[in-house]
């Protein structure tokens, strides 16, 4: 990996995307080891592994602000029937090691470990108390693969090689991390199925355009967090960490994860539209009439806005002939709020302009539900809005993978048993 005429950012993603103890040691090469906040004691780290919010850092606006760098490992149990004691210890110490090793912040480490439908497979039962359904289509125009590995990483640092030390450390390649010793990897207890990567925050998607879906025009906004040019996630438009947490049962301070991967097409969405029709497109045409997003939203502060947009959205749609994503997803709001808290990051996975959607939801059902309001197929039917034309933005997108996991509570996250007692 050459770094002739590649940027800082770019090279970063770069290594990220790449992996692997070579990517590390370019990495650490270019930017000498980044100075890391060392960890602490585990047993002093939030009950609930999503517990993210309070320990991120805040943008200028005051929203949460998510790292920077993400790598999620699916990860294939690599013994048959049920897992052991000695396993669970094993990806404990791991764990622990990890914690012991990096802040629980954007500048150290942040990292969730959840389990899928085929994991609990093993044990004949379904996890207690909660409904974790296998992946699905979930609309009449996707037709999805599925994943079906046991288990899910999500590892996400402000520091590309942070997540690169971390990933080698799980995979029993370093002894060592941010010289904390690693009292046990992986190895033997998970072998790594698929590996995603991504990236999220100013700068990075511009300097990482030149992927396939992206026009050559370069036309991603150096400011934009995210490859469609606007920013996303304030506060106000995601579910609080309290709503997903599963309140009751043996999972109780758990929560589930949807993760789907979507390509993105964005040919016409750069070079057809102007910035009031994916204003329109992207949040509602009542905000491209207004003015009410300057650039890549910022101006929006906490709040997208979008709440005054959703009411009579079939009637809007057939008056204004397009209709807004996050208008109409905003229909599956519940006490005012939305039901899933969204993690999601752009990639260049495969060369591929795309998005790894993870959101955190109480129930799966509650994602079905928010993703049932933004297939918009109701408008469709109802109005000259097309089923995917003037409809959000699914004329850019294509749902290429979906995956659903539990996150259980952090005291149950190694190789949890169905029924724990
Ligand atoms: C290419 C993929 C996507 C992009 C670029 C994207 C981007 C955005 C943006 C810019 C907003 C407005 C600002 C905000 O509230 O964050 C938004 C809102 C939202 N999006 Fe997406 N989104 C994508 C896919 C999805 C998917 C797959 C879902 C789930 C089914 C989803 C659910 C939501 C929700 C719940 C809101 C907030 C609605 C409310 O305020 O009630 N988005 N999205």
């Amino acid at each position: 990996m050459s770094d002739r005429g590649i940027s800082r950012r770019e090279f970063a993603k770069s290594a990220v995307a790449i992996g692997g103890t070579a990517a590390l040691a370019a990495c650490l090469d270019r930017f000498d080891s980044p100075d890391v906040p060392s960890g602490t004691d585990p047993s002093t780290l939030p009950a609930r592994q999503h517990a993210w919010k309070e320990y991120l850092e805040r943008d200028d606006a005051g929203n949460a602000r998510l790292s920077r760098h993400h790598v999620t490992l699916l990860l294939d149990y690599e013994r048959e029937g049920t897992p052991t004691e000695a396993d669970r210890e094993q990806v404990t110490d791991a764990l622990h090691s990890l914690e012991r090793a990096y802040g629980w912040e954007n500048d150290g480490l942040m990292f969730t470990l959840g389990y899928s439908p085929a994991y609990f497979d093993r044990f004949d039962a379904d996890p207690a108390g909660v409904e974790l359904p296998e992946p699905a289509a979930l609309a009449p125009f996707e037709d999805p693969e599925f994943d079906t590995p046991d288990a899910i990483l999500h590892l996400a640092s402000d520091h590309a090689s942070v997540v690169l030390a971390a990933e080698a450390a799980l995979n029993g390649e370093r002894e060592t991390v941010n010289d904390e010793e690693m009292a046990a990897s992986f190895d033997g207890v998970f072998g790594v199925a698929d590996r995603r990567t991504g990236f999220v925050g100013a700068g990075l998607p511009a300097e990482n355009q030149d992927v396939s879906g992206i026009p050559d025009s370069e036309p991603v906004p150096e400011e934009s967090p995210l490859f469609m040019g606007y920013k996303g996630r304030f506060d106000g438009n995601q579910a609080t960490e309290e709503m997903v947490t599963i309140p009751d049962g043996a999972f109780a301070g758990g929560t589930t994860q949807h993760l789907s991967y979507i390509r993105l097409q964005l040919q016409q969405w750069y070079e057809q539209e102007t910035h009031d029709q994916r204003v329109s497109k992207m949040f509602c045409p009542a905000h491209a009439e207004e003015g009410r997003v300057e650039g890549v939203g910022e101006n929006l502060g906490t709040d997208s806005g979008v709440g005054d947009c959703a009411d009579d959205v079939v009637d809007r749609s057939r008056r204004e002939g397009v209709v807004g994503h996050a208008q109409k997803t905003a229909r599956a709001r519940e006490d005012g709020r939305p039901v899933i808290l969204r993690r999601d990051f752009d990639s260049t996975d495969g060369g591929q302009a795309g998005l790894h959607f993870l959101s955190i939801q109480r129930s799966i059902e509650d994602f079905v539900a928010t993703k049932s309001m933004m297939n918009g197929t109701d408008v469709a039917e109802e109005s000259g809005v097309g089923q995917s034309v003037n409809n959000g933005i699914l004329q850019y997108m294509t749902v290429e993978r979906r995956g659903n996991y539990l996150l259980p509570p952090r005291d149950l996250r190694a190789l949890p048993p169905a029924n724990p007692t």
